[in-house]
């Protein structure tokens, strides 16, 4: 068999053109998008001694689907509701046309069981981002409603292998091995979040994946936890990250010691395989002080004698020119609240209330004195704008902060710009000041990505006109 030359793909084209010029109607000609179905689900997630658990998974899948588009690329799909409850999706981190945000009660309807919504944007900046569930988020979320997102560069980096490692925890009945049902429980909305008791990455506490010594490999790593606060680190693996929450970092970093990744956020790490063949070589997760093995990657050969050279930065993405931070308007935010917190009042749905009124109402926490989403926004900005927003965490518990629709920089002690962003985890009693161009038009949430604080009043918007 000969592949068809150069010519003769020109000349394919030149006959679908021909088609086309025959006229029929363009909605005739452009195929329903695809489908992502949410559903009910069952998948073997606890050790084989207890039963399969009952998930909700996007086409039934955990993590759902990985979604690959190259940079510039439209995604099309529909979203087909197979689920008990109203549901949305939403496109985490990447900056699209805010009626495509998938934020049910703010720009779109929740989608009804039985009902579908058609997504359709470009996607404009290459890089690791994520989909879920944007509805009931603390319940859809720990239920499975997500998966990986992948923009690919035109030119990828130098790599043999590119894998995406969904990192999760559930909280799932020990007995039953079925995910507690508990999604408004006060603990969780007034501590740390919801925070599982079974840790897993793809949907498997034993992920494994086979490698070669001096392979090199790109990890998508993707925070999809309600609460969980990873923090990693990399043996017999070494490694640079190029990328944060999609956007490439200038130089390539050594993964230091430990890397932290909050709920929502994302790091590219390009690593090379340097355990020997017949170890393991181990993606590890640092819990107070102790080892475990998040993902593991048994080393069953060589793929070279040398290893190569250190990784160079991916191209950066269009259009991330660094604010104006002289014109800036300057922006607060004050997060309160929560257990062990010193919030003593605020308002909640327009009245003063106590916090003992405010626990009645099982919701704890306020940003500026205020609990939850508020009829006008924290801000109204002329498009471009540019914005210096001091964010300060005045309570006893971390907090991850994420913006949809456009990217922000933190900004350093010493005043210059960090990489760009689009999740900023602020530990107990820090205050972090971030900075961007408001540049993407529309209604854009601004919450904690601890999705039970989110439920429970930590969430707001920002208005770009
Ligand atoms: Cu990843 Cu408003 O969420
Ligand atoms: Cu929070």
């Amino acid at each position: 068999m000969t592949l068809p030359s150069r010519r003769d793909l020109l000349a394919l084209g030149g006959a679908a053109g021909v088609a086309l010029a025959f006229g029929r109607p363009l909605a005739a000609q452009s195929a329903s998008p695809a489908a992502l179905t949410a559903r009910e689900a069952e998948v073997q997630l606890a050790p084989p001694a207890y039963p399969a658990t009952r998930i909700w998974g996007y086409d039934g899948a955990l993590p759902g689907p990985v979604i690959r588009v190259a940079q510039g690329g439209r995604v099309t799909r529909r979203l087909i509701n197979d689920l008990p409850q109203p549901t949305s999706v939403h496109w985490h981190g990447l900056r699209i046309d805010n009626a495509m945000d998938g934020v049910a009660g703010l720009t779109q309807d929740p989608v009804a069981p039985g009902g579908t919504f058609d997504y359709d944007f470009v996607a404009p900046d290459a890089g690791t981002y994520w989909y879920h569930a944007h509805n009931r988020s603390a319940e859809q979320v720990a239920r499975g409603l997500y998966g990986a997102l992948v923009v690919e560069e035109a030119e990828a980096p130098e790599a043999d292998r590119d894998e995406v490692l969904v990192l999760d925890d559930w909280l799932l009945d020990p007995q039953s091995g079925q995910i507690d049902a508990d999604f408004l429980s006060r603990h969780s909305r007034s501590h740390a979040g919801r925070l599982g008791n079974l840790i897993a990455t793809n949907g498997r506490h034993d992920h494994a994946i086979e490698v070669r010594r001096h392979q090199r490999l790109r990890l998508r790593l993707v925070n999809a936890a309600n609460a969980r606060i990873f923090q990693l680190a990399l043996l017999g693996l070494e490694g640079r990250i190029v990328a944060l929450d999609g956007m490439p970092l200038e130089a390539p970093a050594p993964v230091a010691e430990t890397l932290l990744l909050g709920p929502g956020q994302r790091a590219d790490l390009i690593v090379d395989v340097v355990a020997e063949p017949g170890e393991d070589a181990h993606l590890v997760r640092v819990e107070r002080g102790e080892g475990f093995s998040q993902s593991r990657f048994p080393v069953v050969g060589v793929a070279s004698r040398a290893r190569r050279d250190a990784p160079v930065a991916l191209p950066p993405n269009p259009g991330m020119a660094p604010p104006r931070l002289a014109e800036a308007r300057p922006l607060r935010l004050e997060m309160s609240g929560g257990a062990m917190g010193r919030l003593d009042a605020a308002i909640l749905d327009g009245r003063r209330r106590s916090f003992g009124q405010m626990v009645e109402a099982n919701q704890f926490w306020a940003f500026n004195g205020t609990v939850g989403m508020t009829p006008t926004p924290l801000a109204e900005l002329a498009r471009g704008e540019p914005v210096r927003l001091s964010i300060r965490n005045d309570t006893a518990f971390p907090h991850a902060m994420h913006l949809h629709g456009m990217h922000f920089r933190e900004i350093a002690a010493d005043g210059t710009l960090g990489p760009l962003r689009d999740t900023t985890l602020l530990q107990r009693g820090e205050t972090r000041e971030i900075a961007f161009a408001a540049d993407n038009p529309g209604d854009w949430l601004f919450h904690c990505h601890m999705l039970s604080h989110a439920e429970s009043g930590m969430m707001t918007w920002l208005k770009v006109t």
